[in-house]
């Protein structure tokens, strides 16, 4: 914080140190004194002062000096800077201003004729940064506008790709439903797991929607296994199907997080259905989820084919995929680092080639800090994804 009526003076003269300052302080204004160049930036560091007076001849570091190293200082180069010295030629003078200092002041002078000079540098700072504060708040808003319009783009084109997703489930379950009744097996379960899809199509475009209309998205306290249990049980078939073994590593209390559950599902059916890609020959699909410093840490690791070292870097780029021939967008991971960002998370991935990947997500925890109630409430493997689907 840089205060307002604080003004920092800087000669080797220590009596005219302790004059300047007894005059600017019956005038309503605190003075910190230096007795060189280098003091006053050490002084500085502690309270920078709304103007500076300094003389032109000191030891050590001079008033020159001073002022190249305060105008090249990114917090205190708009710093208002009076030379106060006896160097009064008008050369001096010349030079003192073509620096670009603030004023110069020949010395000797009078507190009465300082005085209003300080005020009106100070007046004029203060005129600047309001000046540069409109420019600033200006900015701020065509940032924000413009990363809206982004990320809007970056929504529809999300959305078309989950609603994608969500039609090819459909349409296998539609296709499960007519083998069914041509075999007179009919059954109610595949009809709730159709509409169950259809009703996230629903959402999805209602979340669309929010966004475009600036509502905020529906971030609720949630527990990750509620929305795992949900993509899983969707995707029960397929890893059935594709002979993969789901092993499931959570601790039984595990901390709550801030998230949007759809857009939660959203991430983890994305990773989880790359994982099952990866895996054609079938193989292991682990998820493992543990608390860990302010937030829940969220692995899902397949044994699957790999990515070569050379991709690691371009797997989140928007519409990298080496999957195009079938039908895959390149969106998956992208969309899945932005929503985990959005929410405060991060996203990382390792992965060897012919031997699996893993991707880890971190999500900030509802309530800092109750990731350790969690492990004081014991740590055990359990089955709660079933009951939660
Ligand atoms: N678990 C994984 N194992 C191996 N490669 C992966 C894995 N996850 C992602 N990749 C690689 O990263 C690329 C990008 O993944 P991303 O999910 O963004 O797109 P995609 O899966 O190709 O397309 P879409 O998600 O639209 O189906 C994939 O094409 C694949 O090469
Ligand atoms: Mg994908």
């Amino acid at each position: 914080m840089m205060s307002e009526n604080i003004i920092l003076v800087v000669d080797d003269d220590r009596d005219l140190l302790k004059g300047i300052k007894l005059g600017l302080e019956m005038e309503g204004y605190q003075v910190l004194t230096a007795l060189d160049g280098q003091e006053a930036l050490a002084v500085m560091e502690q309270i920078p002062p709304a103007l500076i007076l300094a003389d032109v001849m000191m030891p050590g570091l001079d008033g020159y000096a001073l002022f190249e190293r305060i105008r090249q200082h990114p917090r205190w180069k708009a710093i208002p800077f009076i030379f106060i010295t006896a160097k009064g030629t008008p050369e001096d003078i010349r030079f003192g201003r073509e620096l670009g200092s603030d004023d110069y002041i020949t010395k000797p002078f009078e507190i009465e004729d300082l005085v209003p000079i300080i005020r009106a540098r100070l007046k004029r700072k203060e005129e600047m940064e309001e000046v540069w504060q409109g420019e600033i708040n200006e900015l701020k808003e065509h940032l924000t506008h413009t990363q809206r319009l982004a990320a809007l783009g970056l929504l529809s084109a999300s959305f078309a790709h989950e609603v994608g997703n969500i039609l090819t489930s459909v349409m296998g379950y539609a296709e499960i439903m007519r083998k069914n009744l041509e075999k007179g097996q009919a059954s109610g379960e595949d009809l709730s797991k159709l509409i169950f899809q259809a009703r996230r199509a629903v959402s999805l475009a209602r979340s669309t929607l929010d966004f475009s209309r600036r509502k905020k998205g529906d971030n609720r306290t949630a527990l990750v296994t509620g929305a795992l249990g949900r993509v899983l049980s969707l995707l029960e078939y397929r890893l059935h199907k594709s002979q993969i073994k789901l092993k499931k590593d959570f601790p039984s209390n595990l901390p709550l997080v801030q998230v949007d559950p759809n857009e939660l599902e959203q991430v983890l059916l994305n990773l989880i259905l790359n994982a099952v890609q990866a895996m054609p020959e079938g193989g292991e699909l682990e998820i493992k989820a543990r608390p860990a410093e302010e937030a829940l840490r969220l692995e899902i690791r397949d044994t699957g084919v790999g990515i070569p070292a050379e991709n690691l870097e371009r797997i989140f780029d928007p519409f990298f995929t080496t999957r195009g021939d079938n039908g895959g967008t390149g969106l998956g991971l992208y969309i899945c680092r932005y929503i985990v960002e959005k929410h405060g998370g991060q996203i990382e991935v390792e992965s060897r080639l012919g031997e699996g990947s893993s991707f880890c997500l971190t999500l900030p925890l509802a309530h800092p800090g109750s990731e350790r109630s969690a492990w004081r409430a014991g740590f055990e493997a359990d089955d709660s994804l079933h009951c939660l689907g």
